[in-house]
């Protein structure tokens, strides 16, 4: 279960208030979708719960676990895919992934039947004595994929993850997701793929300036609307709407508190 409360972040540098009381919540056993515009707030958010950022104000947690004053505790729970899987280029693959896998204090059998697994059904398990740079952008996000998943965690969180995966890698990387849902974890990623989010989604965010402007199903945002549009055109009516009548936030469809 992930959870956010009243969260807000500014970046110094540029001044922006990225992300502005932002509430959400995915429990467990759902696929959970993101969705918002460039600049919407996405990474920011995904990088709080991660622990990467800290918010100025307002409160996440993983399984109840605050991220900000159980750091340990809340890591161990969260598996996070970022969009950039730039990752040290000089290791081996298996390295990094015993690398991974010795933090989170996987043992060598688990570890191993894991890879197995995942890389195998992402098609890497033989790319993996080669050396990280030398590795696509596709092939570099499975490793990622592959490393999120070593300890079997309770959340896994993904940012933009079907961007630049081949079609096969894209459907198992989806069927990995469902199955984890169906085991009752928790799975909650970022997309700009509406018919990812349509098929995928159990329910879903869409974030717009910094705040939620939807938190449902995808029946509650066609309820809300009147229409039994495509997500794709709920989701421009919604963010035009939004544009035009300037930053208040639409109430939560039916979502957390
Ligand atoms: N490191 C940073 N320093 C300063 N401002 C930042 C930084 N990262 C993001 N921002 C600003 O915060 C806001 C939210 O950015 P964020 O990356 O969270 O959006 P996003 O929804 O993930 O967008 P995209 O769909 O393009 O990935 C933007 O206005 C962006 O310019
Ligand atoms: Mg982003």
């Amino acid at each position: 279960m992930i959870k956010l409360s009243d969260v807000s972040k500014s970046y110094a540098r540029s001044g922006v208030k990225a992300i502005d009381g932002l509430s959400l919540e995915a429990r467990n056993g759902e696929i959970f979708g993101f969705l918002g515009p460039n600049g919407a707030g996405k990474t920011t958010t995904i990088k709080i719960v991660t622990g990467v950022l800290a918010p100025d104000s307002g409160r996440a947690s993983l399984d109840g676990i605050d991220v900000v004053s159980e750091p340990m505790e809340a890591k161990r729970r969260l598996g996070y895919v970022s969009d950039n899987p730039e990752v040290f280029s000089k290791l081996r693959a298996w390295e990094y992934l015993n690398f991974v896998a010795d933090v989170y204090g996987v043992p060598t059998a688990l570890r191993q039947e894991r890879v197995a697994r995942y890389a195998g059904m992402l098609e890497i398990k033989d790319a993996l004595d080669a050396q990280i740079g030398s590795f696509s952008h596709g092939m570099k996000q499975k490793l990622q994929v592959t490393a999120s998943l070593i300890h079997d965690p309770s959340n896994w969180i993904l940012d933009e993850p079907m961007v630049g995966l081949d079609p096969m890698a894209a459907f198992r990387l989806k069927e990995l997701m469902r199955a984890r849902a169906d085991e009752g974890k928790t799975v909650f990623f970022s997309t700009h793929v509406m018919e990812v989010a349509e098929r995928v989604c159990d329910r879903l965010a869409i974030i717009s300036k910094g705040r939620i402007i939807f938190q449902g199903t995808l029946e509650e945002l066609r309820s809300t609307r009147g229409s039994d549009g495509t997500l794709e055109n709920l989701f421009l009516q919604l963010v035009d709407d939004e544009g035009a009548d300037g930053a208040e936030a639409v109430p939560n469809g039916g979502g957390a508190k």
